[in-house]
């Protein structure tokens, strides 16, 4: 509709300064330095990863302008990729954000009851986060895992085989390590350094 203003999360600046630490942001220059000189915009995944991790758990538009300013591009850049992949999150999340495959190999092996059951098991719908903040479920499209469906990514590790039992198995070592300090190295900085 001519006329109509469109309002987007993705612009809904919060007026926050945010800044790498020193450790990682040397990690970032490292990633950076892994591509030729004027195309450091190809780091933008690793570094929108790592941002995310260090920043709470999800993106916003301060954090995504901040990694366009370290990149030296422009800030459409950065939330246009942002934007397209599932692995960054716009809103809140929780500390783990359970991603179940609901593409057709995970789906007729069990995973649409896979995904019910820990609906029912976490009290929340896909999408939604459960009132202590710790789960988010997400339900995603195929994750490239296919010969051990069905298949759920928490965070940056897989689960495959999915039964009811290893539902419950997981949550209940997710739940019980919820409240040990987050670890000092980022996960991600160090898988692309
Ligand atoms: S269909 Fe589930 S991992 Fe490919």
């Amino acid at each position: 509709m001519l006329g109509k203003k469109i309002a987007h999360k993705v612009y809904a600046k919060k007026g926050i300064d945010y800044a790498f630490s020193e450790a990682t942001m040397e990690k970032v220059k490292t990633i950076i330095s892994h591509y030729p000189e004027g195309r450091q915009k190809s780091a933008l995944l690793p570094v929108l990863h790592i941002a995310q991790e260090e920043f709470g758990g999800s993106l916003n538009v301060d954090i995504m302008d901040y990694v366009a300013s370290i990149l030296s591009i422009q800030p459409i850049e950065v939330y246009e990729v942002a934007t397209f992949y599932t692995q960054f999150y716009l809103d809140t999340v929780g500390k783990y954000v359970i991603e179940i495959c609901r593409t057709g190999p995970c789906a007729v092996c069990g995973g649409d009851d896979i995904q019910e059951y820990i609906e029912q098991k976490l009290n929340i719908k896909e999408g939604e986060t459960t009132a202590d903040g710790l789960f988010t479920l997400r339900a995603v499209e195929c994750l490239g895992a296919c010969g051990y469906a069905p298949v759920m990514q928490v965070n940056t590790e897989f689960y495959e085989f999915l039964t009811r039992d290893k539902i419950d198995t997981i949550i209940a070592e997710l739940t019980a390590k919820a409240n040990e300090d987050k670890p000092k190295e980022s996960k991600w900085a160090e898988r692309f350094c």
